[in-house]
């Protein structure tokens, strides 16, 4: 099916539809947003049907391609051109897999992300954590990124999910298409086709065990869609105002290991070389292309009624997801955490709930009608504070065939109670008073504005939450 992008209505804020092929059928309410990606149903001369894919406006609808000269749709591209190329580098098509079972069967869907297992204590949290399975019971594990960046670690980390868990459906993170050792892959899309096979290939003994294509689980009452979306970040996510006393070492972005421990490839056929642009000017045509991948699953998506859809990624959809940048060490953080792409793709899907990783900040909330979870590890030193709420409870039980309704209440997370209240205000530029601390050793010459006094009268999440014991069921914790 042939997809669209809408290039015109730049002025007119979007295109106008109408409900029937001729120009003087009735105009629909809404206009499709510039921008908008499509689905062409059907083609006549320059009047198209199409089924909206990204962006808003109506869902379906007749608009024009030209208007006098000036195109005001034309064919969406893909980056190289070819689908089946885009899977190539990927190491293979995705493809949804069913799986049949015995309506007996008690399936559980927990997530946990950023586990770091390169660290010693993450790998011993999980012996604390792991669930030891029933012989009724079938267990899923959502894995969205940042496992390991050695392969060996990688994979005994695996070995260890898979007995407590049937299935681990992973996504990969940043770290773990880090290249750090010699005799590594020559780019980080080949580490991901490493990590594939290494998952997948046919002598493996993670087979059918870790998966990267979606998954659907089906009983005779139920199914459950599990679906992976492949994501990278873009700068241009970033919509919120830069910090004034941003200093330049991180403007310029030099602590961000991805920029020295990733290489993508050179892509595009002979005589059509494209570098894809990776640093701090941005990475938008990675983040393309990472969302091209899941195009063809998503179409495939498009023809099943799962009654349950679980979404996730490593990274985030919605800025709203990630503290304004006045509470982060680091606020050029928010340049490289998000995709826009992916937002795009979920609205389309519209799962029940959508998990994502990257950051390593409990986060439950419900915006604009879709649900967000993250359950981050993080490392130890963030478990004291920032993963506080995963590290003392455990792995987040998503989804329990027995329970009625199957999906897991939103949890109490501390960053998830303060964006659930409307609180975040991305203009507020006074410090959080540990970040003013660390400035204060790290940045000594730099003045920052404000005190802590003042911070305290302006939108904060308040103290820390001390101990999540009593605040959540133990029914859904593994
Ligand atoms: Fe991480
Ligand atoms: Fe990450």
């Amino acid at each position: 099916m042939a997809h669209w992008t809408v290039v015109g209505g730049e002025q007119t804020g979007g295109l106008v539809v109408r409900q029937g092929v001729e120009l003087s059928s009735a105009k629909l309410k809404e206009r499709l947003e510039t921008g908008a990606r499509v689905a062409q149903v059907e083609l006549q001369g320059e009047r198209l049907r199409f089924r909206r894919l990204e962006g808003h406006g109506p869902e379906t609808g007749w608009v024009s391609l030209k208007l006098k000269e000036k195109p005001l749709l034309l064919p969406a591209a893909s980056l190289p051109q070819a689908v089946t190329s885009v899977s190539e580098l990927f190491g293979g098509r995705l493809e949804v897999e069913c799986l049949e079972l015995p309506k007996h069967l008690r399936v559980r869907v927990a997530t946990i992300s950023d586990i770091h297992v390169d660290q010693k204590a993450n790998m011993e949290w999980f012996q604390k954590h792991l669930p030891r399975k029933a012989p009724d019971d079938f267990n899923v594990l959502l894995l969205p990124g940042d496992v390991s960046d050695d392969p060996v670690i990688f994979k005994e980390a695996m070995k260890m999910l898979i007995e407590s868990f049937d299935v681990v459906c992973y996504t990969p993170g940043n770290h773990d298409l880090w290249l750090r050792k010699s005799g590594d892959c020559s780019d980080s899309l080949a580490k991901l086709r490493q990590l594939r096979r290494l998952c997948e290939g046919e002598e493996s003994e993670l087979r059918g065990r870790v998966r990267f294509s979606p998954l659907e689980l089906k009983t005779e009452q139920r199914s459950l869609l599990l679906l992976p979306l492949l994501s990278f970040y873009t700068s241009d996510w970033d919509q919120e105002p830069d910090l004034p006393w941003c200093p330049q070492q991180q403007k310029q972005m030099l602590a961000w290991m991805d920029f020295r421990t990733m290489k993508w490839p050179e892509l595009g056929s002979s005589g059509d070389s494209r570098k894809i642009c990776f640093g701090p000017e941005g990475t938008k045509g990675l983040s393309e292309l990472f969302a091209e991948m899941n195009e063809p699953v998503l179409e495939q998506v498009a023809q099943i009624q799962p009654s349950t859809v679980l979404s996730f990624s490593h990274y985030l959809p919605r800025q709203e997801l990630f503290p304004e940048k006045r509470f982060l060490l680091d606020s050029s953080l928010h340049k490289v955490s998000g995709s826009l792409k992916l937002e795009g793709q979920i609205r389309r899907v519209k799962p029940d709930v959508h998990v994502f990783g990257h950051t390593h900040l409990t986060v439950d909330m419900v915006l604009d009608g879709q649900r967000y979870v993250q359950w981050a590890l993080g490392t130890p030193r963030e478990q004291a504070a920032m993963s506080r709420a995963v590290a003392d409870s455990g792995m987040l039980i998503l989804y329990d065939s027995m329970a009625e309704p199957c999906v897991a209440p939103v949890q109490e997370t501390f960053w998830g109670q303060y964006f659930s209240a409307g609180k975040r205000d991305p203009s507020q530029i006074c410090p959080a008073p540990f970040v003013r601390k660390y400035f204060g050793q790290m940045f000594k010459e730099l003045e920052l504005p404000y005190d802590d006094d003042f911070f305290q009268t302006t939108p904060n999440p308040g103290p820390p939450i001390e101990t999540y014991e009593g605040l959540f069921e133990p029914r859904w914790r593994f």
